[in-house]
């Protein structure tokens, strides 16, 4: 038996409401809230990036389990901080993890978690008494004013994949699909992704058939098997439009629609109010359906899926445990959410075009973080990190006033 033994996510203590984006360029508010099904887009304050998050998310994934039975810790990102020292290094160093833990970061767009997932059930049944961390953090950053902008957002995850999982054990069986496109890429030269934004949505649902038609030749389970299902969400109704795909590819043309919600409606409340989180998105969304259902899923099969730009896709489900709520973290959670601060529209476009020197020049960065460690600048070419410093458990989130 392998699967999650704890499960913790992270969003930056800031937001723009879509409705004061959508006011500013223009735009009808329904199109992002019911067209894209988006209400709010998590913004990154300037002394974050994906390894603050990420060790945020970790320091609760970790918090009740012995480090030194960590084997691995994988990073998966497509906002990476360096060409060539993992995020992962960063994160070993802030949460203390011992020498022996290997760290090292994973790339495939959105899919480089799944792929860290796989990797780490193999090696957990390769060695039943380790435990591997997985780490998803990433910053969906589109052009200003661009189609893609309403879905920006920003997150993480962390969880502890074990041969004692408390909230969900995987099925052995998965089903992928890679094929080269250009639908979503962002080259070395860019903070902004490029996205052919209606082609993506098409190779994302072909990726979907493809992968489920290996992963149920290879299990033989059909749609019915599913009580639950988890789509990557770059936006919440990517999921309708998937699960429509899914059920008419797996040849269920009937299902009604509140069906179809009811399936899988639960996975979207996180994702709604913080935007896309690449990597981390899949799971923020399982992590929404374990602590927002109003039923109790225990024995319960989740279909899985995960997509990434390129494109790599991957089909995998798992069995709730007994006992999952007890291992989630659903009060943290909801209480971090329900304590980000609303930015103006002068204020997002502050954080958008801020930039760490690019001409290799120190600098300090001004404190705005809500989580527990920060990015205090950079001296000499070097990411300087650190632990801030707050009252836990109650945790009270302070907030810099901003200077625009
Ligand atoms: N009220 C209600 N609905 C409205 C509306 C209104 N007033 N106005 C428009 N709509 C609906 C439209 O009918 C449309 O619905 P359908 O999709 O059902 O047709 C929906 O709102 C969106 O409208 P448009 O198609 O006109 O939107 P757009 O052209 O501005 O762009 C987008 C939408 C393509 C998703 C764009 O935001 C984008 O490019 N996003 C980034 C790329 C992306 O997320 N791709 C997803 C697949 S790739 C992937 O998953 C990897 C990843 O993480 C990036």
């Amino acid at each position: 038996m392998v699967g999650i033994e704890s499960l913790a996510f992270y969003t930056p203590g800031y937001y723009l409401d879509l409705t004061t984006l959508a006011e500013e360029r223009g735009v009808d508010p329904g199109k992002y809230l019911i067209g894209i099904g988006q209400e709010k887009m998590g913004l990154l304050p300037p002394d974050e990036d994906v390894v603050t998050m990420g060790a945020h998310a970790a320091h609760y994934a970790l918090k009740d389990v012995d480090l030194s039975t960590i084997d691995t810790l994988m990073f998966a990102t497509e906002s990476g901080v360096d060409q060539s020292k993992a995020a992962a290094i960063y994160v070993h160093q802030l949460l203390g993890l011992p020498s022996t833990t290997k760290a090292f970061e994973i790339k495939q767009a959105c899919c480089g978690s799944t792929a860290a997932l796989q990797m780490a059930l193999a090696l957990v049944h390769q060695k039943p008494n380790k435990r591997v961390l997985i780490v998803a953090s990433d910053v969906a950053r589109y052009g200003f004013g661009s189609s893609g902008e309403p879905t920006q957002g920003a997150g993480a995850i962390a969880m502890v994949i074990s041969s004692t999982p408390k909230i969900l054990e995987f099925d052995p069986e998965s089903g992928s699909y890679t094929e080269d496109v250009m639908d979503f890429w962002r080259p070395n030269y860019m903070d902004e992704a490029l996205v052919d934004g209606k082609y993506s949505i098409k190779v994302y649902l072909r990726a979907l058939s493809e992968s489920w038609k290996q992963y149920h030749e290879e299990s033989g389970r059909t749609y019915n098997d599913f009580a639950r299902l988890c789509f990557h969400l770059p936006f919440t109704r990517m999921a309708d439009k998937a699960h429509t795909h899914l059920a008419r590819v797996s040849g269920n043309r009937e299902v009604a629609p509140n069906a179809l919600a009811a399936r899988h409606g639960a996975s979207l409340a996180y994702n709604r109010v913080t935007g896309n989180s690449y990597t981390a998105s899949l799971y923020v969304g399982l992590t929404s359906l374990l602590e927002t259902s109003d039923e109790d899923l225990t024995g319960s099969r989740v279909g899985m899926f995960s997509y990434g730009s390129g494109c790599m896709a991957t089909f995998f489900s798992g069995v709730v445990m007994e006992g999952y709520r007890s291992a989630m973290d659903a009060r943290r959670h909801h209480e971090m959410l329900q304590t980000r601060r609303e930015l103006t529209y002068r204020q997002y476009e502050h954080f958008y075009r801020f930039r760490l020197p690019i001409d290799g020049s120190d600098c300090n960065t001004p404190r705005y973080t809500a989580g527990w460690f920060r990015l205090a600048g950079v001296k000499d070419h070097k990411r300087i990190y650190e632990k801030v410093v707050k009252d836990e458990p109650s945790g009270t989130l302070t907030h810099t006033e901003m200077v625009v």
